[in-house]
């Protein structure tokens, strides 16, 4: 077994806030989509496809490493926002919040001398940069447009800042 009691207990519980994230997004992504704003909506669903693809990592690497998946139940997500600001300030909150559960799982993996799985994680790492510099340029935009939001949806139509398929490699 390639993976320690902790970091495996470390590891399923990161499934639970991969999989509570991506259900977060498509609450969004469908509250952006009832208020007919494709683009919004298509950022938020494509971003939930992508935290289902951490999660399975997770899952995957748990699995090759000989440990036992065990996937926790999640909470229910919000799904009554205000405004478009509030649902990617929450967005944004989410982010920075799970880069604080990957550099804790790195801590663990570093003081464990566990470099398979520092490898793994390393990738998570460089993601959270992308996840939160990303949710934090639609922000500032969601903020400039200020009461305008169809702005909001003309910047994404012509500035993709989430290409078509990232994160969903591997
Ligand atoms: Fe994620
Ligand atoms: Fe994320």
């Amino acid at each position: 077994m390639l993976i320690s009691k902790e970091l495996q207990e470390g590891f399923n519980a990161q499934i639970g806030h991969e999989f509570a994230a991506s259900l977060q997004y498509v609450n969004i992504a469908s509250y952006f989509d009832a208020d007919s704003l494709p683009q919004l909506a298509a950022f938020f669903y494509r971003q939930a496809e992508e935290e289902r693809v951490h999660a399975m990592k997770f899952v995957h690497y748990i699995v090759d490493a000989g440990g036992q998946v065990r996937v926790p139940g999640t909470e229910e997500p919000k799904y009554d926002f205000q405004s478009a600001k509030e649902a990617v300030q929450a967005a944004l909150n989410w982010e920075v919040e799970v880069t604080k559960q990957i550099n804790d799982l790195m801590d663990l993996a570093i003081s464990q001398n566990d470099h398979i799985g520092q490898d793994f994680l390393r990738w998570f790492v460089t993601e959270q940069l992308e996840e939160v510099s990303t949710m934090d340029t639609l922000l500032s935009v969601v903020d400039r447009a200020g009461s305008n939001i169809l702005w909001v949806e003309d910047f994404l139509a012509r500035n993709p800042i989430v290409e078509e398929g990232q994160g969903a490699e591997e």
